[in-house]
């Protein structure tokens, strides 16, 4: 089974999930660069302010094509109470290309339910599994038993 790892992260959190999810499973990793500028004080700022509408934004190059894979899993972190632009935003320029896909999310405290119900808006389906964890959590590693019946 082909497995693709797709994942955005600003601060690294969402990607220290999405890089032990693809070696747990042996899975491709695409980490999705935003062209719009999300670092630093100002970053911050337009990130909350787009991460309150769906707004779509543009992406560098992509290495891989979604629609070769069996199972996808999708990381975010989560921005105003939803998904953030960039990766809604892969969603949306790979419309159709999704066959069985798992939604991962961190955030400071809350705001997945939001996150997931928009990402599967998106994808127009249903995600196998979803995992929710706190940045603490994930800083902390206090994520195994979650981890690992995500990955079943
Ligand atoms: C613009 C912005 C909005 C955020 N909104 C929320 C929120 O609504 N709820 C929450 O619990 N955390 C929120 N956070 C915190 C992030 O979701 C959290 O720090 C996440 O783990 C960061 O992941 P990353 O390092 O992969 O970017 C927000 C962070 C940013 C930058």
């Amino acid at each position: 089974m082909k497995t693709l790892v797709a994942y955005y992260s600003r601060t690294n959190i969402t990607k220290k999930l999405a890089l032990e999810i693809a070696e747990a499973v042996n899975a491709d990793t695409e980490e999705i660069i935003s062209k719009v500028n999300y670092d630093g004080k100002l970053g911050y700022v337009r990130a909350g302010k787009d991460g309150m509408s769906a707004k779509i934004i543009d992406l560098e190059t992509l290495k891989y094509d979604p629609a070769d894979y069996d199972l996808i899993y999708l990381g975010v972190p989560v921005w105003a109470g939803k998904a953030a632009n960039p990766l809604i935003s892969y969603i949306k320029q790979n419309e159709g290309k999704f066959s069985n896909v798992k939604f991962f999310a961190t955030a400071g405290k809350s705001g997945f339910e939001g996150a997931f119900k928009q990402m599967e808006e998106f994808v127009g389906r249903s995600p196998l599994k979803t995992l929710a964890l706190t940045t603490k959590e994930v800083k902390s590693g206090e994520y195994k038993n979650k981890l690992n019946s995500f990955l079943e």
